[in-house]
């Protein structure tokens, strides 16, 4: 049985429809040259996970179709694909002005850049709050109106935030809860945030919110304990129940996973293999390190090609020995920050290329800014000797996963951030880098490089092993159980003891 088929056979719990909610749609939709409006699926391990549950109790997905347009033609595009998709599809519509200061201001000029510690990035202006507030208001109409008693509605995301608090204003009597995708930061950045009190009373109305380490999950509970009276927790371990005065809220942490044995049944198709050979016959005779990124200044690039150069600066013998293939995929290009970025990261490219560039061939960055089909992404898994994985600061990273899901015979090296959320988990198995530290991440790569083939295994062995028995359907199953189950000392707790500790940085001298 599929891990997919295995998450349908579990069984029913009560008759509750689950109505999911996030920014965006599982779909994008773009018209094409004709004018006619096109679905295109969005990949990622979110949708993966939830459409089997969604087929099985019946369901809901209800989010913003990523175009400023609601015209009929749209709309009945949105139905022919959710009864294709096995679920209803309903959109938020966003207005050019909703989208400028909700979802590019208020989301992601600060909230993105506060809750991944970079408080100098913030735009604080008063204008994205008020607009944030009232999508907030339009999408929890939008659910209200489509929600029958007894439904579980799952909000996703950092754009949501207020969305239980507007469903109760509602009358909803609905159990929500709230899954946080990005880190939460700790008080000391998260109290810059001007309207840090009516956020946090706002996110203490869901019934059950979910971070994806307990690191995320401590931080929002010392910001609650600093900025409202009489929070008190019960209970240790994965979910922990807070009361506020009458209300009470679980509170966990479930890191987010990726489709395992899909990853690793896909990556041995021979499609696969001969892509991934030809990028060994494009780049011959020497060890692939791969960095795959959606364009963002939390991934940590330019830091990242800075330590590449250090690395051939200070380890002369490993010239013409590697390639770094850097794939950056377009994101938010209408944030200046982040066109900003694209130059920067493309400059010292050229720089590093123009300055270890030999006649003999050897390119030392291997650099593709564009999207990736699936059967590319899988040949770059398969080709690469090494993953660089090193965010200043990430919610989780699933390239990391998916990355050791096509290492099937074990015998790749992992170099990731410790402020990844992944390294809590995988932090035993991977070599751990402090992303800012530039001759420590050249070191690293210098380590893996020279790693024996028995120190490789073992250590991508224990990494597999991990994500295998916490794929994204426990993920799905265990967030669901922890909102449903009246009793929560009956809660199981991860398999995987790594999972629920804390990352132990590496010291050096
Ligand atoms: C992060 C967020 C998601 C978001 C994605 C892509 O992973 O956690 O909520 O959808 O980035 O960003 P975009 O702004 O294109 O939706």
């Amino acid at each position: 049985m599929t891990a997919a088929e295995s998450a349908q056979a579990r069984p029913r719990r009560g008759s509750q429809r689950l109505v999911v909610v996030s920014n965006r749609l599982p779909f994008a939709f773009r018209r094409d040259a004709d004018g006619r409006w096109q679905a295109e699926p969005g990949g990622g391990g979110l949708v993966t996970a939830l459409l089997p549950v969604l087929r099985h109790r019946g369901g809901m997905w209800i989010g913003w179709t990523g175009a400023a347009d609601d015209s009929p033609e749209l709309n009945e595009e949105l139905a022919a694909v959710g009864g294709n998709a096995g679920y209803t599809l309903k959109s938020v519509p966003l207005n050019a002005d909703e989208i400028r200061n909700f979802y590019e201001g208020f989301s992601n000029e600060i909230i993105w850049p506060l809750f991944h510690d970079m408080q100098l990035l913030c735009n604080f202006d008063p204008a994205y709050w008020r607009t944030y507030c009232e999508v907030n208001r339009k999408y929890a109409k939008a659910v209200h109106e489509s929600c029958e008693p007894g439904d579980f509605v799952w909000v996703h995301d950092y754009h949501l935030m207020n969305m239980a608090a507007e469903l109760h204003r509602l009358g909803s009597k609905s159990r929500i809860g709230f899954f946080l995708h990005i880190p939460f930061p700790p008080p000391d950045i998260f109290l810059k945030l001007p309207w840090r009190l009516t956020l946090i009373e706002a996110l203490l109305q869901f019934n059950l919110i979910g971070f994806q380490t307990a690191r995320d999950r401590r931080n929002f509970l010392e910001c609650a304990r600093a900025l409202v009276k009489g929070v008190d927790v019960e209970g240790r371990g994965q979910v922990v129940q807070a009361t506020v005065g009458a209300r009470s809220v679980r509170i966990g942490h479930f890191p987010i996973s990726i489709d395992f044995n899909a990853f690793m049944r896909q990556a041995t198709a021979p499609e696969v293999a001969a892509r991934a050979q030809e990028l060994h016959r494009l780049l011959p005779r020497r060890k692939l390190i791969l960095g795959i990124d959606r364009l963002d200044y939390t991934k940590g690039i330019p830091l990242r090609l800075q330590a590449f150069q250090n690395l051939l600066t200070r380890y002369p013998a490993l010239r013409e020995r590697v390639s770094l293939i850097q794939v950056v995929v377009p994101s938010r290009e209408d944030i200046a920050q982040y066109r900003d970025l694209k130059t920067d990261i493309e400059q010292r490219v050229g720089k590093i290329n123009g300055g270890f560039v030999d006649p003999g061939g050897w390119v030392p960055v291997w650099y593709v800014y564009r999207s990736l089909s699936r059967l590319d992404l899988l040949a770059y898994y398969r080709a690469a000797d090494i993953a660089l994985i090193t965010p200043l600061k990430d919610g989780m990273n699933l390239v990391a996963k998916e990355y050791c899901a096509c290492s099937i015979e074990e015998d790749c090296a992992l170099i990731l951030s410790e402020f990844a959320g992944a390294a809590a988990q995988l932090g035993r198995g991977a070599v751990l880098v402090n992303p800012c530290d530039i001759e420590g991440v050249a070191d690293a790569i210098h380590r893996a490089y020279h790693m024996d083939a028995g120190e490789r295994r073992a250590r991508m062995r224990s990494m597999r092993r991990s994500i295998r028995e916490n794929d994204v359907f426990w993920w799905v199953d265990s967030y669901l159980r922890a909102a449903i189950t009246k009793d929560l000392s009956d809660f199981p707790q991860m398999k995987d003891a790594g999972a629920e500790g804390d990352v132990e940085y590496s010291v050096s001298f």
